[in-house]
C-alpha cells in the first residue's frame, strides 16, 4: 500500500485487473457477518480458503428465502466457478464435515472438484467432545460457554503433538496405531479423573476408518496448491472464522476459543505468508454481541433490551448452537484495537438495519477503569469487570434502510453513525450491509474501486 492509503502500486493489482488476495476476519466476538462477506465476494474469486478453527464456527448465508449454513466447508462453495479449501490450521469433525458435504449434494450444488481439503488438518475425535463438555462442567462458575463441539481439545492434543490429522484418517494403519495409543491415555482420563465409562477402540476405529474413505478424495496439498494460484494472480479469498476477541492470545482470556483468529492466525493456518496478501477486510457488526460466557462491557440493560429488536429479529441465535446471542452497543475501544491487531485495510459494517428504528443510538468512545481513561481493552480479565463504558449518544435515522444502495441515499444521521465508526476505529469502512441478503449491501465506491471487486 502506497503511503497516501492507494493500493495502486501493489504488485498484485496490476490497474485493477485482478481481484487481489483479501483475508476476511471478524472484530468483534464473531457472528459479524463474514460468511456473507464470503458470499458476496465470492462472485469475484477464485478460490476460497478456511483457514482456523472448526465446527464451532457458523455462518448463515441468505440467497432468497433459502438459507444455507456452514461449519467447514468456506461461504464461497455456493458459487459454481469457486474452488474451496479447508487448510492444515483447522481441526475437522469428519462426520458434520460429511453432513455438510451431503447436504450441499442434495441442494444440487456439486462439492466434487471443487473441495479439497489438508492432510495437516487435525480430526476430531469422540473422545474431544466428552473431554470439552466434562471440563465445562468441572469448571461450573467458571466455565467457558463453548460449543461443546470438542474444539479445545483437539487443538491440546495437537500442541501435544499426540493429535491425529486428516492424513491419517485416511490411511487405516496410521490411524489404529495414534488411535490406540491416544485412547489408553484418554479413558485413563475419562475412567480416573471424571469416573466416566472407558470408549471402545473397535467402534471409533470403523467409524472414522469409514469417515476417511468417504473423505479421501477430497485429500490433496492444499496449500501448496493455494501457494500456485496465488503466484499466477489468482483471486483467493480466506475466510477467518470466529472474532478478534474470541483469539487464543489476543482474545478476553480465557473465555475465547483455541486457534488463532486475527487475520496472523489465518495466514499461519493456511500456510500463506504475509508478503501474499493484499487486503484485511474486518467486518463488524454496527453493534455488538456475544454468544457464551465471559466480558461484554457495552451489554444493554434489561431496559434497553426493550428497545431493541428481539433475538429472531434481528438474527442473533447462533447459528451453531442455538443460543441466543448477548446484544450491545457499538464498543469503538474494541473495534479499535481489533482493526489494529489484524491490521484492518477497510471495515465492512453489516446489521445497520438492525438499529434503524432507535430513537437514540450508543456508541462506547472509550473505558474507565479505577477512575483510568483506557483506549484499548485491558490485558487481564479480571480488570474487565472494572470497566465503565464511556459513551456518546447519537440520534438515530427512524427509518428503513433495507432498500438503500448508495451511501448518499441513506439517512444523514445514518452517515454520521457510520462516520464516527470509522473515525473511532482509524479505518475506512468499504461495505455496508442492511440486510442478511446479498443485494443489501452497498459498496462504498473509493476503495472498492482501487481493489477491483466490480461488484
Ligand atoms: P458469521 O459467523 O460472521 O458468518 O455470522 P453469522 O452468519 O453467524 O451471523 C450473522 C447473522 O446475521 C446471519 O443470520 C446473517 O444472515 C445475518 N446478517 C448478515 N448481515 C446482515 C445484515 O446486514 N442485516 C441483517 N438484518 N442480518 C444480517
Ligand atoms: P463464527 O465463525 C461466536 C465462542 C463460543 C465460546 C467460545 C469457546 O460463527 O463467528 P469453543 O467451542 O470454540 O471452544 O468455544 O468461543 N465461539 C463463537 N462465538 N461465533 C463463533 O464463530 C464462535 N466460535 C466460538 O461461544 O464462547
Ligand atoms: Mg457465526
Amino acid at each position: 500500500m502506497l503511503p497516501d492509503g492507494s493500493l495502486k502500486g501493489c504488485k498484485r493489482i496490476k490497474g485493477c485487473e485482478v481481484m487481489p488476495s483479501i483475508v476476511v476476519v471478524g472484530i468483534q466476538w464473531g457472528d459479524e457477518g463474514k460468511g456473507k462477506m464470503i458470499d458476496l465476494l465470492s462472485k469475484q474469486a477464485d478460490h476460497i480458503v478456511r483457514a482456523q478453527g472448526g465446527n464451532n464456527a457458523g455462518h448463515t448465508i441468505k440467497i432468497g428465502e433459502e438459507e444455507y449454513r456452514f461449519h467447514l466447508i468456506p461461504s464461497g462453495i455456493l458459487y459454481p466457478h469457486t474452488k474451496c479449501y479447508i487448510a492444515g490450521g483447522t481441526v475437522i469433525d469428519p462426520e458434520v464435515l460429511l453432513k455438510e458435504i451431503n447436504g450441499l449434494e442434495t441442494k444440487s450444488i456439486s462439492v466434487k472438484g471443487r473441495l479439497f481439503i489438508s492432510p495437516y488438518a487435525h480430526v476430531i475425535l469422540p473422545y474431544h467432545r466428552e473431554l470439552d463438555k466434562l471440563y465445562e462442567s468441572l469448571k461450573g462458575d467458571s466455565a467457558i460457554g463453548t460449543t461443546g463441539r470438542g474444539i479445545g481439545p483437539c487443538y491440546v492434543d495437537k500442541a501435544n503433538r499426540m493429535g491425529i490429522r486428516i492424513g491419517d484418517l485416511i490411511q487405516p494403519e496410521a490411524l489404529e496405531k495414534q488411535l490406540k495409543m491416544n485412547l489408553s491415555f484418554k479413558n485413563k482420563e475419562l475412567q480416573q479423573v471424571f469416573g466416566q465409562p472407558s470408549l471402545n477402540f473397535e467402534k471409533i476405529y470403523n467409524a472414522y476408518v469409514s469417515y476417511g474413505k468417504q473423505l479421501e478424495s477430497f485429500v490433496s496439498q492444499v496449500e501448496n496448491t493455494v501457494a500456485v494460484e496465488l503466484k499466477k494472480n489468482a483471486a483467493v479469498l480466506f475466510e477467518g472464522a470466529h472474532g478478534t476477541f474470541l483469539d487464543i492470545t489476543f482474545g478476553t482470556y480465557p473465555f475465547v476459543t483455541s486457534s488463532s483468529t486475527i487475520a496472523a492466525g489465518v495466514c499461519a493456518g493456511a500456510g500463506v505468508g504475509p508478503t501474499q496478501i493484499d487486503h484485511v477486510l474486518g467486518v463488524v457488526k454496527a453493534y455488538t454481541t456475544r454468544v457464551g460466557n465471559g466480558p461484554f462491557p457495552t451489554a444493554l440493560s434489561t431496559e434497553e433490551e426493550t428497545t431493541f429488536l428481539d433475538h429472531a429479529a434481528a438474527r442473533e441465535i447462533a447459528t451453531t448452537t442455538g443460543r441466543k446471542r448477548r446484544m450491545g452497543w457499538f464498543d469503538a475501544v474494541l473495534a479499535r484495537y481489533g482493526a489494529r491487531l489484524n491490521g484492518t485495510s477497510s471495515l465492512a459494517v453489516t446489521k445497520l438495519d438492525v438499529l434503524d428504528h432507535l430513537e437514540k443510538i450508543k456508541i462506547c468512545r472509550e473505558y474507565k477503569v479505577k477512575g483510568n481513561i483506557l483506549e484499548i481493552p485491558p490485558a487481564q480479565i479480571q480488570d474487565f469487570e472494572e470497566i465503565e463504558p464511556i459513551y456518546e449518544e447519537l440520534p438515530g435515522w427512524k427509518c428503513t434502510t433495507k432498500d438503500i444502495k448508495k451511501w448518499e441515499d441513506l439517512p444523514k444521521n445514518a452517515q454520521k453513525y457510520l462516520a464516527r465508526i470509522e473515525e473511532l476505529c482509524e479505518t475506512p469502512i468499504s461495505i455496508v450491509s442492511v440486510g442478511p441478503e446479498r443485494d443489501r449491501t452497498l459498496i462504498i465506491p473509493k476503495i472498492i474501486q482501487e481493489l477491483g471487486f466490480g461488484l
